[in-house]
Parts: structure tokens; C-alpha cells; sequence
């Protein structure tokens, strides 16, 4: 899913501490527990890479402190950040904690009201629920249970050439956890040829930023190349969503306009494939490092739908929301955040908090994984939920069933992380399997 705000300041990575790794925070503080402002800065940079290998134990301490937190995160930006269950849900519906950054004083890298950022998931009502509307139909879990055989057909094809490697080895984000959800967005949209490579690394720098001017460079190539890809389809229409879209009218005959259009565009085809990557990798991954949960799978087909929810809430792709700005003062746990604050809200620790699952670093394939946050919650509860969950459902019966003995390829070195705060996941996920 793309990133305005984040993609808006300046993401100084360079800049981050990488001091005192692995420290968690310390006790609590005893000030004044109503003032947000007299909360220490937590320092998420300091906590170096081990919290973006692995930041469930730094999420539990800081739960254990309370749900709202002062941080600075490791590219700098001073922020506030939601992490207990409750308060994330009840932060995700409240409508002062908005898309309206007018009042916040923020460094901007580039402008938010650029063609990009003019999609549902960066504007407030009524123009949210505007957008949202008129492809909202695209996505119901009828439609979407339509496009099977063909998600089936290309995950076929996938795993076909994966298994083709003759030492039984691959990198599952290579062979299936990309292509696939690319290749099922592009095909929704209408735009089978587009030019995958140059997208996929435009995107890579707007999710997870390695400094402004590779921000600034992928939000003009590919707001170029997406305007051309419109025009071409307003001069010759083809079959898909996009088409659908420059052609679209609501009742009040009133069309989407060039920079609406662009948006929507970057937003589906961004949102439709580098979560779901995550979702395959993250959720492949606990699998084969739990032998036990792995062999209840094998052993009960019945269990894979609870599997998949299992995944998203143990180690979603997303680890937090997009950014939000307090539009008024908000209390939340006691806490109260002043206006203007940009705000983070943690869904990778409300899905772990024990409050609301028991044994919730636990990966369990047969509890009751429902309540995890990962599509988030509210008026951007994702879109794209029912396409992600066949998605992740065929992709994972299908490798299972045809690759026998699957596990981590422990000889292929140890995995890197995607940088940033708001995608979680590693770059490659090497795996083997019997040949
Ligand atoms: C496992 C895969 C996926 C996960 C975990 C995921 C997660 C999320 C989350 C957390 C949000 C809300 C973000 C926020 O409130 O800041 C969101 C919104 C959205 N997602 Fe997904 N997503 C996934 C797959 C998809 C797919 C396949 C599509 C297909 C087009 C999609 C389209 C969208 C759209 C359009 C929104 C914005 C909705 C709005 O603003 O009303 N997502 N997603």
C-alpha cells in the first residue's frame, strides 16, 4: 500500500541512530498521565536493526508502558505511536485522526496533493467515500471469487516453473509471492503488458523510502508513466478496471478526474501487490519455522482458511496504518494527543497484544484469529480484502500440495528486512523442498 505522509517527510534513514541495539524500553514513566506532552521520546531508531527483524519484543514492552507513545521513528520523524489492541481499533475509526495534514507541521518532500496521493486511502469524507464507492464493486467477494480459476491457474504456472529448479531450491518471493499478486492486479486493471521491473522499484521506493530524492524521483516517473498509461486508454479502451474507470460516471454524472484517476490507479496496483507479497513470505515463513503447525496443515485441508487469518494476525505485511493527523486534540488511553501530531498506529502489535489473544506470540493455526487488524479497521478497512485472502489461500494449499519436504533454505544466508515502518517482511524468503 502506498505511503503519502511517510513518503512526504523526509525519510533520513542515513540519519538514524543505530546506537544501543537491541534495548527495550524501560519502565514507565510517573508524570502526569493525562499530558501527552510530558511523555518521554521513545527512540525507535536506537533500537537498530533486531526492531526491524524482528519487532514484536520491543511492541510488547512498550505495550506494557501503555497504548500511546511519544516516538521518533529510525528516519527521524517525531510521531506518536498506538499499540495496544483497543486503542487501535477505537484510533482507526475516530474521524479527528484523519487525512487532513493543513494543520500539522511537517517537513514535506513532496507536495501531498500531487496526482499520486488523490486516492481513497489519502483524503477524508465525502471525497473518500466517493472514490471508494466507485470501485468498491469491483471487490465483493462475489466478483472476487470470479477471478479463481484464474489466480489457480496462474499460481499453476508459477509453481510449474518454480519447481522446475532441478536442486529444489528457490526464492519464494521471486517464483510466486510477487508475480502473483502483480500479475492478478495488472490483469484486473487492464494493463497485462505494463512495465513490471521499472513499477515494482518505483513502488519499492514509495512503501519502503531510502532518502527524498529516490522519493521524489519514484513519485514523478511514476506519475508519468501511469498518466500515459491512461491516455493510451482513453485513445483505445481496453477490457478491465481501468478503462471501467475513465469511462465511469455516478449518479450525479460527475466522472473522475485526470488526478483522481491516477491515484486510483497507483493506489490498486500498489495495494494489490506489495502487501500481499508480505502475506505469502511472512505467512510461508511461520509455517515452515512451526514443524508442528505445518503438519496439522498437511494433515487438515479444513484448517486453511484459519490458517491464512492465523498469518495475518501472527506477522501481517503491515506493520503500521498510514499516517494520520489529530485534527483536534484526542484522548486515548489516558492519554491525550495534541492537534496537528501525526500519529502511527501499530496493527503488527495489536495483533500481538494478550490482552486480546491469549498466548498471542503463539502461532497457533487453530485459534480464533478473528479481531487481528491487519486489513485495518474503519472507513479504510481494506479494500482488497477478499482478492488478498484467495489470493493467499490458493497460493498456500497449492504449494504445499506440490512441493513435498518445503522448508527455509538455511544455507542461502540470513534474510534482510524491507526498511520502513509500514511494510514488514524479508526481501527474499529462500526455501527447498524435496526433488
Ligand atoms: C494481505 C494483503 C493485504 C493487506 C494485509 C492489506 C492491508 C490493508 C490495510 C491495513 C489497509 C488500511 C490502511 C490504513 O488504514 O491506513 C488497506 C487499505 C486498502 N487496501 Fe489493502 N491489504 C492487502 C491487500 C490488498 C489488495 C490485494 C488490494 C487490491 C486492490 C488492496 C487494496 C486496498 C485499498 C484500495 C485500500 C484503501 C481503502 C480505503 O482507503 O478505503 N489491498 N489494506
Amino acid at each position: 500500500m502506498p505511503e503519502n505522509p511517510q513518503a512526504a517527510q523526509a525519510p533520513r534513514a542515513a540519519q538514524a541512530p543505530q546506537h544501543a541495539r537491541g534495548s527495550a524500553p524501560g519502565p514507565a514513566p510517573s508524570g502526569d498521565p493525562g499530558s501527552g506532552a510530558s511523555l518521554p521520546v521513545v527512540d525507535l531508531g536506537s533500537y537498530g536493526p533486531d526492531f526491524v527483524a524482528d519487532p514484536y519484543p520491543y511492541y510488547a514492552a512498550l505495550r506494557a508502558r501503555g497504548p500511546v507513545h511519544r516516538v521518533r521513528t529510525p528516519f527521524g520523524q517525531e510521531a506518536w505511536l498506538i499499540v495496544g489492541h483497543e486503542a487501535v481499533r477505537t484510533a482507526l475509526a475516530d474521524p479527528r485522526l484523519g487525512k487532513d495534514w493543513s494543520s500539522a507541521h511537517l517537513e514535506r518532500v513532496v507536495d501531498d496533493r500531487a496526482p499520486l496521493f488523490t486516492n481513497m486511502l489519502d483524503v477524508d469524507p465525502p471525497h473518500h467515500t466517493r472514490l471508494r464507492k466507485l470501485v468498491a464493486k469491483e471487490f465483493t467477494p462475489r466478483r472476487v471469487e470470479a477471478l479463481r480459476p484464474r489466480v489457480q491457474h496462474l499460481t499453476d504456472g508459477l509453481l510449474d516453473a518454480m519447481l522446475a529448479a532441478p536442486d529444489g531450491r528457490a526464492d519464494l518471493v521471486e517464483a510466486l509471492a510477487f508475480p502473483l499478486p502483480m500479475t492478478v492486479i495488472c490483469e484486473l486493471l487492464g494493463v497485462p503488458s505494463m512495465d513490471r521491473d521499472a513499477f515494482r522499484a518505483w513502488s519499492r521506493e514509495l512503501v519502503s523510502p531510502t532518502g527524498p530524492e529516490e522519493v521524489r524521483a519514484a513519485v514523478v516517473a511514476m506519475s508519468e508513466y501511469l498518466a500515459g498509461l491512461i491516455e493510451t486508454q482513453r485513445r483505445e479502451p481496453a477490457d478491465g478496471l481501468l478503462s471501467a474507470l475513465i469511462r465511469t460516471s455516478d449518479e450525479d454524472g460527475d466522472q473522475l478526474s485526470r488526478e483522481e484517476l491516477i491515484g486510483t490507479a497507483f493506489l490498486l496496483l500498489v495495494a494489490g501487490h506489495e502487501t500481499t507479497v508480505g502475506l505469502i513470505s511472512n505467512g510461508v515463513r511461520a509455517l515452515l519455522e512451526h514443524p508442528d503447525q505445518l503438519a496439522a496443515l498437511r494433515a487438515d485441508g479444513g484448517l486453511l482458511e484459519n490458517a491464512v487469518e492465523e498469518m495475518l494476525r501472527y506477522d501481517g505485511p503491515v506493520e503500521t496504518a498510514t499516517w494520520r493527523c489529530a485534527a483536534a486534540p484526542v484522548e486515548l488511553g489516558g492519554t491525550v494527543i495534541p492537534q496537528g501530531a501525526p500519529v502511527l498506529i501499530s496493527l503488527a502489535s495489536a495483533s500481538r497484544d494478550p490482552q486480546r489473544f491469549a498466548a498471542a506470540d503463539d502461532f497457533d493455526l487453530t485459534r480464533d484469529a478473528r479481531g487481528h487488524v491487519a486489513f485495518g479497521h474503519g472507513i479504510h478497512f481494506c479494500l482488497g480484502a477478499p482478492l488478498a485472502r484467495l489470493e493467499g489461500r490458493i497460493a498456500l494449499r497449492s504449494l504445499l500440495d506440490r512441493c513435498p519436504g518445503l522448508a527455509l533454505d538455511t544455507t542461502a544466508g540470513a534474510l534482510t528486512w524491507r526498511s520502513g515502518l509500514l511494510m514488514r517482511g524479508p526481501e527474499r524468503l529462500p526455501v527447498r523442498w524435496t526433488v
